[in-house]
């Protein structure tokens, strides 16, 4: 890889082009093409997609479809200093949504009104609570039918299935064997209790079924999705982060601008020593220097990309950065085997996906191409367009994507109320806000980018993503192309 870096200097994905070489593969098709790949040391994807930690790209919703097309969230840090609960409960839901077996229920007491069962349901998006005692003995199920139509006043033993018409199964189960006993009895949740009758877990047959619908989905150890989120290196992060790490997020990422720098040393110092085995990112950088400083101390992976996202005005503000094609190639030689890369900012075409892979990144992150979509979060504005050609003004609908260190979503973040103006103005915005049209959902996006990045494989003559990211690493000017000013536009201008 070193010859490739006197080749890159100075640019980026527009720059290349990669040429075709003799193909291999039957089918171009996310189903039969291996796309595997690692996250970070320990944690390994089917898809190399990570949606950006953004509070206008990632929460609970983004997190759980990433997740079951193969990737990984990564859930922003954008709420306000002290407030942990809301990221948490993001974290939550995602590892909430599907399961192998839930090992720790929801539950509710038989006493409680219909109204706070709605509360619970409609706060954690889980549709069965289970009715227990004060000493969690199990006395009926609560689901959202039950709740249909019902006087809210009422209690939730009035509306509950009973115990004595359930199928309860005691002590520890496997899916398959659990399968079975839905089969048999026509089930659609069985809980599971212990030799007191106990509550200690709850089967349902919408998590099976997820589990084999979804063969590519990212899951831990129980088949709950795995989810990552953000935290920053000052304030409230550490304590952020063990709520963070105690709801069940697979991955921390200490997310700072410039993550080469004495604030860092001292937030991956302090992490480590109070959460030791938990699995650390940390970005971003873009140098060589920065990558090593991140490798000794101990991080289990790296963000690399100073100022190519596209709600960043790092460069036009400060007039530092590096070109992300040659910060991926730079910092893959400096990274070493142990720790990948997940290439952070800048893919505006489904082209530039093998390009970050292949030049540096294990995975990459996404945010721009994923805004407006249906798992976003934020409101969706109608504004006035006018269509060109006729003149006619008609309304679109539009969602807001934005930097994250926009002077909006800092704003959002401080406790405005209790701010000075002044400070305000003070802060120095690296970011900037933009509408982009509401679109539906991200799933079929996301499935464009793999069918996109498999047939990439193909030209590339390798039949598994790892295989062509192996044989380019082994001879890069095979295959890279550095484009003049008109083969550019001939590429890429439609
Ligand atoms: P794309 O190009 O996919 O990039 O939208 C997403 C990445 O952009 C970074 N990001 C920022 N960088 N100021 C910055 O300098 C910002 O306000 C900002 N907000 C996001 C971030 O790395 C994200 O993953």
């Amino acid at each position: 890889m070193s010859e490739l870096i006197d080749l890159v200097r100075g640019c980026t994905f527009d720059d290349f082009l990669f040429t075709p070489q003799y193909s291999v593969v039957e089918r171009r098709d996310p189903a039969s093409i291996d796309l595997s790949c690692r996250l970070s040391e320990h944690l390994h994807l089917k898809r190399p997609i990570v949606s950006a930690n953004m509070d206008t790209i990632t929460r609970a919703e983004m997190a759980i479809a990433i997740a079951e097309e193969g990737g990984i969230g990564i859930i922003d840090r954008g709420f306000r200093s002290g407030d942990i609960e809301p990221q948490v409960r993001e974290v939550e839901r995602v590892k909430r949504r599907q399961h192998g077996i839930i090992a720790d229920p929801y539950t509710i007491r038989p006493d409680a009104p219909l109204t706070e069962a709605v509360e619970v349901m409609r706060r954690t998006g889980v549709g069965t609570l289970v009715v227990v005692d004060e000493v969690r003995r199990i006395l009926g199920l609560l689901t959202t039918r039950d709740l249909r139509f019902a006087d809210l006043s009422a209690t939730a033993a009035s509306r509950m299935t009973p115990r004595d018409r359930l199928v309860v199964k005691e002590g520890a189960i496997d899916a398959s064997a659990a399968e079975d006993v839905m089969r048999a009895h026509k089930i659609k949740k069985l809980p599971l209790v212990d030799h007191d009758g106990r509550l200690i877990g709850l089967v349902t047959a919408k998590d099976l079924m997820k589990q084999r619908q979804l063969p590519f989905a990212t899951r831990d150890t129980h088949g709950r999705l795995r989810v990552g989120a953000a935290i920053g290196a000052k304030g409230d992060y550490l304590e952020r982060a063990a709520e963070l790490v105690r709801a069940g997020a697979d991955v921390i990422v200490v997310d700072i601008a410039h993550a080469h720098s004495a604030v860092m040393s001292r937030a991956i110092d302090a992490f480590r020593e109070r959460f030791d085995g938990v699995e650390l990112i940390a970005g971003n950088v873009a140098t060589p220097d920065g990558v090593r400083f991140l490798v000794e101390r101990g991080v289990n992976g790296i963000k690399v990309g100073i100022g190519p996202g596209g709600g960043c005005t790092t460069r036009l503000n400060t007039n530092f950065g590096v070109p992300q094609v040659e910060a991926l190639v730079a910092c893959r030689a400096a990274a070493g085997p142990r720790v990948p890369l997940i290439a952070d900012g800048g893919i505006k075409r489904d082209g530039a996906i093998v390009q970050a892979l292949l030049f540096g990144g294990d995975t990459v992150m996404l945010g721009g191409v994923l805004a407006g979509t249906l798992e976003t979060p934020g409101d969706t504005v109608q504004k006035p367009v006018v269509i060109p050609e006729s003149h006619k003004t008609v309304k679109v609908a539009f969602k807001v994507f934005r930097g994250m260190a926009s002077l909006q979503a800092i704003v959002d973040r401080l406790d405005v109320e209790d701010a000075e103006s002044a400070d305000v103005e003070a802060l120095g915005a690296e970011g900037t806000e933009i509408s982009v049209p509401a679109r539906g959902s991200v799933r079929p996006i996301v499935r464009d980018m793999l069918k996109h990045l498999c047939s990439a494989i193909s030209y590339g003559g390798a039949s598994s993503l790892a295989e062509l990211q192996d044989m380019f690493r082994r001879d890069p000017r095979r295959y890279t192309i550095r484009l003049s000013g008109p083969a550019r536009r001939e590429s890429f201008d439609r």
